[in-house]
């Protein structure tokens, strides 16, 4: 009960998720219109991938993979006849915190490397392969091979490099070296590489989310809708970066002092505010910031906080999984308490435990929330009663959490009646999916300049 106040502001009712729900719906518009996309806060990305697998792509491609847990380099062949996407082999750089605050020729003489030496150890180096970029930042694509940095989140924030093309900086790194090169570059969200890693398994894969460091969502939209881009026919996917969402104010009745907390002592105070309450990044710190103050308030602990409490960062996001473990969930909160240096009794551990599920079943259902918004655009856009589809998610919190699937999934039922959402989640979406986006642009860049050698043809033999 006196714990319960604390809680109170973090239980969203669904009532509450279906306003949050109209607002982005509204934020959704607002990304995509001309005029009013420069002042949104939900950006709606064109990703210039205007078509999901179809089963016949084929051939080697490198994927790096920047934005999530680790640094990834792959070397990656696409299938045809198996329907299959192989990973031949892959290398793992770290980088350190030191350069995720560095310059940006620091990171990017880093990334190609790490690229050389994976191409070295690979005997590749004398090949010019095509190479999929799975960049997990918000970018502004102008084409599939031209994508500028709007603007760092997650844990980065390396000078020089908002407003630039990343392709561009990387061909740069790479061309200092001067030992390899690289064809051809796809760059891709890593929401995109997931709906596409998915796709090629299931062709109604339309959707991609992430639940890990940082949240997001990409989807199919109708070209006629997305007023940026020309076109009418056929669709586009859009990365919605719906972290951002928020951002211009428009959550502030459900934010609470502990996100206000987050969010300032953050290295980027003021953006992402849908982020701030949902991933990996975030939640860890917002149940220790809890914990502190219900300590403070003598509620846990007999009234002490311990060092590590009070240290930023210190309660890890992984900690709430382990706690919130069915079976060893209470004995996990034990281990990690005395960790942490508190002096605890089997009434905190399970006062602890309340108060992780708390903040992950908002997370799950804030996460619902969206999902069931895009998922009723797509359905409302093609005049469809009943919409049947299928999600492609990947991230650790979505991945590693005991209940936060289910508890999403659950809310996306309630929110989206007129839905059947399938869930996929999927294998490697950063590295096979950027490996599938740059086969999918070569298809139809062949596949276009087919239809203009029939063109040709044709007007020639009228002509004639
Ligand atoms: C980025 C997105 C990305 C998401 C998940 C967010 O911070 O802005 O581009 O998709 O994290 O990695």
């Amino acid at each position: 009960h006196k714990v319960e106040k604390y809680l109170e502001p973090f239980r969203l009712s669904l009532e509450k998720l279906k306003e949050v729900s109209v607002r982005l719906k509204k934020d959704l518009i607002r990304g995509l219109g001309k005029h009013s996309h420069h002042r949104a806060a939900v950006k709606m990305l064109p990703t210039f991938v205007r078509a999901t697998p179809d089963g016949t792509e084929k051939g080697d491609y490198l994927a790096l993979d920047l934005g999530g847990t680790n640094f990834r380099v792959l070397y990656v062949r696409v299938v045809e006849e198996q329907q299959k996407v192989v990973k031949m082999d892959s290398k793992i750089c770290s980088i350190p915190q030191e350069m995720m605050l560095g310059t940006g020729e620091q990171l990017f003489d880093h990334i190609a490397q790490c690229l050389g030496e994976f191409l070295e150890s690979q005997d590749l180096k004398g090949q010019t392969l095509p190479l999929g970029f799975t960049f997990s930042f918000p970018c502004e694509q102008k084409e599939i091979d031209k994508s500028i940095l709007i603007r760092w989140t997650k844990g980065f924030s390396c000078s020089g490099v908002e407003g630039q093309d990343v392709v561009k900086l990387l061909k740069e790194a790479i061309h200092r070296r001067g030992d390899y090169d690289i064809g051809s570059v796809a760059m891709v969200n890593d929401t995109v590489g997931t709906m596409m890693s998915c796709g090629y398994r299931d062709q109604s894969c339309e959707i991609g989310m992430i639940i890990g460091t940082g949240t997001n969502a990409c989807y199919m939209e109708e070209i006629k809708n997305v007023k940026r881009v020309e076109g009418e026919d056929g669709r586009m996917c859009i990365n919605t970066e719906w972290g951002g969402f928020g951002d211009d104010g428009s959550l502030k009745d459900i934010l609470t002092e502990f996100d206000e907390v987050v969010d300032q002592t953050s290295i980027n105070p003021g953006v992402h505010t849908f982020e701030k309450m949902i991933s990996g990044m975030y939640l860890g710190e917002i149940v220790r910031l809890l914990l502190v103050k219900m300590a403070e308030d003598k509620l846990l602990f007999k009234g002490e906080t311990s060092e590590a409490l009070l240290t930023p960062g210190q309660f890890e996001t992984k900690y709430i999984s382990e706690i919130e473990e069915p079976d060893s969930g209470l004995e996990n909160a034990q281990k990690i308490l005395t960790a942490l240096g508190l002096n605890w009794d089997p009434v905190d551990a399970c006062v602890v435990r309340l108060v992780c599920d708390t903040i992950s079943s908002r997370s799950a259902r804030l996460c619902a929330a969206a999902l069931a918004t895009i998922s009723n655009r797509i359905r409302v856009n093609r005049g469809l009663d009943h919409l049947k589809t299928t999600v492609g998610v990947d991230g650790t919190v979505y991945r590693k959490h005991p209940n936060f699937s289910e508890e999403l999934q659950a809310a996306v039922r309630l929110l989206a009646p007129k839905c059947d959402i399938t869930f996929l989640v999927s294998e490697d979406g950063s590295g096979k999916g950027a490996a599938m986006v740059t086969a999918v642009a070569q298809r139809i860049e062949l596949c276009q300049i087919n239809q203009y050698l029939f063109f040709l043809l044709t007007t020639v033999t009228k002509l004639l």
